[in-house]
């Protein structure tokens, strides 16, 4: 990896495997529904849920971002702009829903995934980038046999570095066998950095934007 490539590889893929595989315990051949698919977050857990042997539901907002979900390996591609996503996964599905939820955006696309989610299935709550930090109903958890699991990936630096150490072993060997790659859409000046964060804040970037000396 080049510079670039290195900063934007650390936090993305660590936060995609400590949810999907540590937290969701994700197994190959389940079906792994990610929101935000082209986005920073979202595109490492596309690559690692590929990687895992999951099925991968991409969802993204407008033809661009589909467009690279796919690039970057997603099964099924949902234009939630032009889609509901709850109908598409339940159709892929035959009804069943999606074994794993990756939702770093929360508000309705947490709302929308408890409609979608299988017998047993499990939510990943990784964060709220739609600004709205939804609120769970828990009898309908109860009802429908499904987890709520929160992660806060930071949290393992106190708690058990050595799991960042042993995930940063197999992660180094998935990028060297090029089975993931940091999507990295935009290289920043110093000058460039106000205008890319509040494009970001916005959801108008795509992957990672680096911030290059
Ligand atoms: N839990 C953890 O340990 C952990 C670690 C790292 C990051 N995070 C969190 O993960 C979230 C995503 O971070 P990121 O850097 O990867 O961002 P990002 O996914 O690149 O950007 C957010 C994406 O969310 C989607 N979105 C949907 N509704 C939106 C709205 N109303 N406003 C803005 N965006 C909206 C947009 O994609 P579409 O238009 O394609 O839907 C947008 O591109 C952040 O909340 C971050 O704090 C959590």
């Amino acid at each position: 990896l080049d510079d670039a490539g290195a900063a934007a590889f650390f936090i993305t893929y660590q936060t995609g495997w400590f949810g999907l595989h540590r937290r969701a315990r994700l197994a190959a051949g389940e079906t792994l529904l990610v929101h935000a698919a082209a986005g920073g977050v979202g595109s490492g857990a596309v690559q690692l849920g590929k990687a895992a042997g999951a099925r991968v539901i991409g969802v993204a907002g407008g033809p661009e971002k589909t467009a690279v979900a796919r690039e970057l390996g997603a099964d099924v591609v949902v234009d939630r702009h032009r889609e509901d996503f709850v109908a598409v996964v339940k159709e892929v599905t035959g009804g069943r829903g999606a074994d794993v939820v990756y939702d770093p955006v929360g508000g309705d696309a947490f709302r929308k995934s408890t409609k979608c989610i299988a017998f047993e299935g499990r939510i990943l709550v990784v964060g709220f980038a739609s600004g709205d930090i939804p609120s769970a109903a828990l009898n309908h958890a109860l009802v429908k046999n499904y987890s709520i699991v929160g992660l806060h990936w930071g949290l393992y630096q106190q708690r058990d570095p050595g799991a960042i150490a042993d995930c940063h072993a197999e992660l180094t060997r998935l990028a060297a066998a090029g089975t993931i790659r940091p999507l990295i859409s935009e290289r920043l000046t110093l000058a460039d950095v106000p205008d890319g964060l509040r494009r970001l804040a916005a959801g108008a970037t795509i992957g990672r934007v680096v911030f290059l000396p």
